[in-house]
């Protein structure tokens, strides 16, 4: 896809975050770890812990309603709900669905899209393409996890490096001048066993197996190699270069990865937006949220030539050019 006119814009965000904090220190009373080790290995000094009581969907609702304020836009609007999550509600119905059941939404279209960390630029590429082909207006994308849940809180080796959280995003059709240019979405499932979680027909019931397991190592060298490459090949694909690029915002992982990437691209590290030491790894979120924090601290601006790049398990990956 090598497009010259934008066709839909993101028109509002919003996101919601779990009140509780749960802290390097704390992390050290329950595995053998240290905030030193979490903080130069990873970037994390605290995430967002949800309470038992929360769901995907139900800690998605603040989200929604503020994207869709800030977006102007009432839920009988909506012709597409897409959300984005490792922790659905159910295996279904899906979570899209009962949130279009609390907004009221009518009986727009509404799934769920399971790529791990990269669900959101999914979502975002999927609903972009809705709108150029007409058959949608508007389209609500939303991210909730829950990684609390599948994590095994006894292995320390995982358990440091997720966090709960949801957002919710808006897209509408272009101005003309804002809005999405370019999306590439990738995956190669070879690499399925490296980064694993959940249940399901493949597995048979065996609990253990709702918990992440992850290669590190091999997640991190792929996780270098893809991102640069994808932000590289979109880049090239529209004839922009890296310094015209006003702000990128990957998916908050690690900051080691994130240091190879940028070096990798020959990126200024100013330009490298990085919120991962208060939220950890929020999978899907992970995203629209540094989003959301760029734009509240004015280091996202209208009119700013933006670049989002993802990672997840799967292993899938993507990146978005966008004229916010
Ligand atoms: N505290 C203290 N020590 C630890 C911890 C911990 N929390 N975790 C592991 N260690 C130990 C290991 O046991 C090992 O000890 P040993 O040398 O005695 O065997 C040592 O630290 C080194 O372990 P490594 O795994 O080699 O550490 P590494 O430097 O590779 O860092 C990490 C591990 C942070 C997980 C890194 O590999 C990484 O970030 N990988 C990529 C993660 C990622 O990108 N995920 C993205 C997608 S997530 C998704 O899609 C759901």
């Amino acid at each position: 896809m090598n497009n010259t006119k934008t066709a839909s814009r993101i028109a509002g965000l919003g996101i919601a975050l779990p009140e509780k904090i749960m802290t390097n220190h704390d992390l050290e009373k329950i595995v053998e770890t240290s905030d030193d080790w979490i903080t130069t290995r990873t970037g994390i000094k605290e995430r967002r812990i949800a309470d038992k009581n929360e769901s995907a969907s139900s800690l998605a609702m603040p989200a929604v309603t503020e994207a869709l304020e800030n977006a102007n836009i009432s839920p009988s609007d909506l012709d597409l709900i897409i959300c984005a999550t490792s922790t659905p509600d159910r295996a279904f119905p899906s979570t899209a669905c009962t949130i279009q059941q609390q907004l009221g939404a009518g009986n727009c279209a509404a799934f769920d899209i399971s790529a791990a960390c990269s669900g959101f630029l999914y979502a975002l590429t999927l609903g972009d393409s809705m709108i150029r082909s007409g058959q949608a207006k508007n389209v609500l994308l939303v991210t909730s996890e829950l990684f609390s849940r599948i994590v095994d809180w006894t292995d320390r080796a995982t358990c440091v490096l997720f966090g709960d959280g949801a957002s919710a995003v808006v897209l509408t059709g272009s101005d003309g001048k804002s809005g999405i240019v370019d999306s590439k979405i990738h995956a190669d499932g070879r690499y399925a066993d490296d980064l694993v979680a959940g249940s399901g027909s493949a597995t048979g019931d065996v609990p253990e197996q709702r918990y992440v397991t992850m290669k590190g190592n091999q997640t991190f060298k792929v996780a270098v190699n893809t991102m640069s490459s994808v932000a590289r090949k979109i880049l090239d694909n529209n004839d922009i270069a890296i310094e015209d690029i006003d702000l990128i915002v990957p998916h908050q992982a690690n900051i080691r990865i994130l240091n190879a990437v940028a070096k990798n691209l020959g990126l200024d590290e100013k330009k490298l937006f990085i919120n991962m030491h208060k939220y950890g790894n929020t999978s899907a979120t992970s995203i629209p949220l540094a989003m959301y924090e760029a734009l509240a601290e004015g280091r996202l601006k209208r009119g700013d030539k933006l670049l989002l790049v993802a990672f997840g398990g799967g292993f899938t990956w993507g990146a978005s050019l966008i004229n916010f």
